[in-house]
């Protein structure tokens, strides 16, 4: 062991490529992310079997790259950090055969990663950098068991137990994280019964025609119409309709078992998918679409000014779409912060693509200040996939020396605590 406090990772769950190298889970040194948007956006959605193939043709350029750009030579490291699960089998794959092939020739150990711890850590490794960058000297000093946060005054979510939700294509996920020696436990609050909140945005926007990935399309495009034009609203769940195995069988539902959670904290994105699709077809919505593909597939430019939006979507569409970002972000807050105040968290983090919204951002941070609790998001760099958050991860599990058996392999459906 070197003790550099230096590990690459590596993230291949979804359909990006990336790698990163990060000390001590607080400095990131590089951050690379291949994106393989331009594969699946012609079929609206990840192909699995093209995202395979592109992570083998990316994972040892994308290595290299972070190596580089880091100034780090494999011998520097002190292990390597790859995402276990879960996400895409012959996705994950590729990453962790890589990284072990790497691990053995440098006789490096390998650390397993949740690709949902990820997401969390993404939040404090931002928390950890604007804290060194504010104070270099302290950060410098630090060598506490859960590196240099713990040594600043923060009273923050890395020493109090904190709601954490994870929001992104494959999920949407509470959690109250606590504190622990290294790093902290996880307890599984609440989560979707079927499709993800990101996937809804997907789905809705390929509908509507717009680019792959749709949130940031949405997202844009919102901005110009009127949220309060469509009231769509979300079926309470109760307990008999999720413990009574109705709930769809989706990757996200698989995760873990839902019998032991509280209905109020369970999410379900898949209906207002169709009561989109209902509107549109109600109100004549579908014209202009086939054009908006086409040009989505030509990687047109999101939309910056209202003349943007409206060249690309009539009125009543960007209506429509503000509408769907106004009901799902609702939907989002409502459920993360019952569940806060239910169970005393005074923090509150958000993380994974969805994060990166601007008036999830927005909403959030006011609802916070109403509550008079904390609210932390990462940089949009880091909302969405990369390796930086699977290498901060990785550096309590590397302090505590939980290292994988050669044996490790995929796990799709990993779950994420208790
Ligand atoms: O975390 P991520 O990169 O991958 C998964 O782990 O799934 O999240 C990707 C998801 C996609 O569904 C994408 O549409 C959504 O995050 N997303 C957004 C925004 N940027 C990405 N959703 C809403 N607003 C955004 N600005
Ligand atoms: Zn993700």
């Amino acid at each position: 062991m070197k003790h550099t406090g230096l590990i690459l990772g590596i993230e291949s769950s979804c359909d990006e490529t990336a790698a990163a190298v990060v000390e001590r889970g607080a400095r990131t040194l590089s951050s690379v992310v291949a994106s393989q948007i331009a594969t699946h956006a012609r079929y609206g959605g990840v192909v699995p079997e093209l995202a395979s193939r592109e992570h083998l043709r990316a994972i040892v350029p994308v290595v290299e790259t972070a190596l580089k750009e880091a100034g780090v030579a494999l011998a520097d490291l002190d292990a390597i950090a790859v995402t276990s699960g879960p996400g895409l089998a012959g996705a994950l794959l590729v990453g962790i055969t890589y990284a072990k092939a790497l691990a053995f020739a440098e006789e490096l150990p390998v650390i397993a990663v949740n690709h949902l711890e990820g997401h969390i850590h993404a939040v404090l490794l931002d928390e950890r950098q604007q804290q060194a960058e504010m104070n270099p000297t302290l950060a410098a000093k630090t060598t506490t068991p859960r590196g240099w946060g713990t040594q600043l005054e923060m009273g923050s979510f890395e020493d109090e137990p904190a709601l954490a939700l994870v929001v992104s294509g494959g999920h949407t996920h509470l959690y109250l994280t606590r504190p622990q020696k290294y790093g902290w436990t996880y307890r599984l609050i609440g989560r979707t019964l079927d499709d993800a909140a990101g996937e809804a945005y997907d789905k809705v926007a390929k509908l509507l025609g717009l680019g792959y990935p749709g949130g940031p399309w949405i997202d844009a495009l919102a901005t110009f119409g009127n949220p309060k034009t469509v009231p769509f609203t979300f079926a309470q769940i109760k307990h008999k309709v999720h413990l009574h195995g109705k709930a769809p069988r989706t990757k996200a539902a698989k995760t873990a078992p839902i019998a032991d959670l509280d209905p109020r904290f369970l999410f379900s994105f898949s209906g207002i998918k169709t009561a989109v699709l209902r509107y549109v077809e109600l109100n004549n919505l579908r014209e202009g679409v086939a054009e908006r593909s086409a040009k989505a597939m030509a990687g047109a430019k999101l939309p910056k000014t209202k003349e943007d939006a409206l060249a690309l979507c009539p009125q009543p569409v960007l209506d429509l779409i503000a509408s769907f970002q106004y009901a799902v972000v609702g939907n989002l807050l409502k459920k993360t912060f019952a569940a806060a105040e239910s169970l005393g968290a005074k923090h509150v983090l958000v993380t994974g693509g969805v994060a990166a919204n601007r008036e999830l951002r927005e909403r959030f941070t006011a609802e916070a200040a109403r509550r008079g609790v904390s609210i932390a998001f990462p940089t949009l760099a880091l909302s969405t996939d990369n390796a930086a958050m699977i290498a901060a991860a990785a550096w309590p599990r590397f302090q505590a020396g939980e290292f994988a058996e050669s044996a490790l392999s995929a796990d799709p459906s990993l779950a994420l605590g208790v």
